[in-house]
């Protein structure tokens, strides 16, 4: 176990200012430890593999990795039904393979980052199989309980996410528990303090062995109405093909409860005993840019609520600008943004916007003024890969078809060996038909590839401080174009990104003469500009001006299409 007070960076000194926490700086790279690595050729990716690729994540310039449950799990929404909050699934390794890879990471500069799934377990946890034994047992009340409706129907309305009722009738003891996702996903009950106890006990276990924080899974969903009100009708719900049936209710009573703030700051003061540990929370997919405010607190509450906007918002120039300009005006004195283009649990980003937007959504993503999150495989624009119905796992595409998330789980492209160097036993996801082209070590041999692209963003963004603690002013949308200035005091950085597919000339809100340092399509580089920049279709350009005062006060000329 280390000791990290020695990297812990919030921590007052007297006199000085606060230290800036290391995760306002930092990149976080999101594995899905199924399929990163397999070291035993079991097919399923595993702890010690994760360690053989620390090299290639410090290549590529990352500073924090997180990592998707790796707790023993029935696997019935592959590891976010936990069976055991403190222990290591044999399928990925031993917890003495976990304090090597802290241990590793930690030796490279990396920081590592657990997933913590408060709001369910499985129902194979002790918890739930004594909680069910009896309506007496002790652990009952860990739970959330309820006798039938006078019909001996479901108690409410409430909707599964994943389809269905959100509640299950045991027939032992002829109550129905709540289940928000799978009915093998029991809700825990947090308004039961023994239940906080338990969770901080699980928290501690973690921080203590030396891991740099938790990202908290559907924190919207901790705490529900206490009088278990029917959720309203959603008056704008038109069923359809593809069409999730959870949206059908609004869910005004079932998750988002005001005393979730309460509880965040609970978390916090668990993570505060412990220097330099980040609180990361996955609120709910499209919160408003006040909403996602709100999960900061006064500074007190999650240090980053994942930001999910750019994954759910048209991918045009009006809206994304709008949201960029809303989302800083938002935020409280001090908060870090966060953005996040991909995830284990929604489309490719190459594959929502397509592989030459996808660059264009790198640069965004690592140029602005955010903690950005990148998810594996999207630095090798890889696409959802078509799976055969046979090899579909996933139960919310069992259960809600067109839902499935496997075709986004598929296993890391490390070179063009079978499987991709993944295994060397058979896969536990195909690795799709690309895989021989689309790989690690064909991509870093060529220098325009988008893997060049992350690895350039990513030398651009730790080498400046323009873009990590600089300013930033957001312009209004030009025709494709979404514009942004950053300023530390000593340049100003412009930011084009052409999200259309023409090309366009656009006039440059700096003046004087800047250089362009980075184009998406990594062919200009060096080259002056001055007066007006052509940037061609899907082409995002980083224009670097010298000598500036920072962003200054005021109104800058906003760009406009002149061709
Ligand atoms: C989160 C996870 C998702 C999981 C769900 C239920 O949204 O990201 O993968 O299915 O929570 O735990
Ligand atoms: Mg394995």
């Amino acid at each position: 176990m280390s000791d990290r007070s020695d990297r812990g960076t919030d921590r007052p000194s007297q006199g000085a200012p606060p230290p800036r926490p290391w995760w306002h700086d930092a990149v976080i790279y999101q594995v899905y430890p199924r399929s990163f690595q397999d070291s035993d050729a079991d097919g399923v990716g595993d702890l010690p593999g994760i360690a053989r690729r620390l090299d290639y994540l410090t290549w590529l310039g990352v500073d924090a990795i997180w990592l998707s449950p790796i707790y023993p799990s029935p696997l019935v929404d592959f590891g976010y039904d936990v069976a055991d909050y403190t222990a290591v699934d044999p399928v990925y390794g031993t917890l003495g393979d976990l304090d090597r890879l802290i241990a590793e990471t930690h030796a490279r500069g990396l920081r590592l980052i657990l997933d913590l799934v408060p709001s369910h377990t499985s129902d194979q946890h002790p918890w739930f199989q004594a909680s069910r034994s009896s309506r007496d047992d002790p652990k009952r009340d860990w739970y959330l309980w309820r006798d039938p409706a006078p019909d001996g129907g479901p108690p409410n309305n409430w909707l599964s996410h994943f389809g269905g009722s959100a509640w299950e009738l045991d027939p032992r003891s002829g109550q129905y528990y709540l289940h928000s996702f799978v009915p093998e996903q029991p809700d825990l009950n947090w308004r039961n303090p023994e239940v906080l106890d338990a969770m901080a006990g699980v928290m501690r276990f973690w921080l203590d062995r030396g891991i740099d924080g938790f990202r908290v899974d559907v924190i919207h969903n901790l705490l529900k109405d206490e009088a278990f009100r029917d959720d309203p009708p959603n008056p704008d719900f038109v069923a359809g093909p593809g069409v999730n049936p959870y949206h059908a209710l609004l869910h005004r009573h079932s998750t988002d409860q005001p005393g979730v703030h309460g509880l965040l700051r609970w978390f916090r003061r668990v993570i505060d005993a412990y220097p330099g540990r980040v609180l990361i929370g996955e609120v709910e997919y499209g919160s408003s840019e006040e909403r996602l405010a709100r999960f900061y607190g006064q500074g007190e509450e999650l240090h980053l609520p994942l930001n999910f906007s750019l994954m759910t918002l048209p991918w045009r120039s009006p809206v994304i600008a709008e949201h960029l300009a809303r989302y800083d005006a938002a935020l409280p004195a001090g908060a870090c943004p966060t953005f996040v283009i991909g995830n284990h649990d929604r489309a490719r980003v190459a594959t929502r916007i397509g592989p030459a937007q996808a660059r264009v959504a790198a640069m965004l993503l690592l140029t602005s003024r955010n903690a950005p999150f990148v998810y594996y495989g999207d630095e090798l624009g890889m696409r959802n890969v078509d799976l055969a119905p046979e090899h579909q796992r996933d139960p919310w595409g069992l259960r809600v078809p067109g839902h499935g998330r496997d075709p986004v789980r598929t296993p890391m492209r490390w070179d063009a060996s079978d499987h991709a160097g993944f295994t060397t036993g058979e896969p536990w996801l195909p690795v799709g038909d690309d895989a021989g082209t689309e790989n690690v070590a064909r991509l870093r041999e060529d220098e325009r590839s988008i893997l060049t692209l992350y690895r350039r963003l990513l030398a651009l963004r730790r080498g400046d401080a323009a873009f990590t603690r600089g300013r930033q002013r957001v312009l209004p949308a030009a025709g494709d174009v979404v514009g942004y200035l950053r300023g530390d005091g000593k340049r100003r950085v412009w930011v084009a990104l052409n999200l259309g597919s023409r090309e366009v000339e656009v006039v440059v809100p700096v003046p004087g003469t800047g250089e362009v340092v980075l184009s998406t399509w990594l062919d200009r580089e060096e080259e002056p500009v001055g007066g007006a920049l052509r940037l061609r279709a899907d082409e995002g350009c980083v224009v670097v001006f010298g000598g500036g005062e920072g962003v200054p006060a005021g109104r800058w000329p906003s760009s406009r299409l002149v061709a």
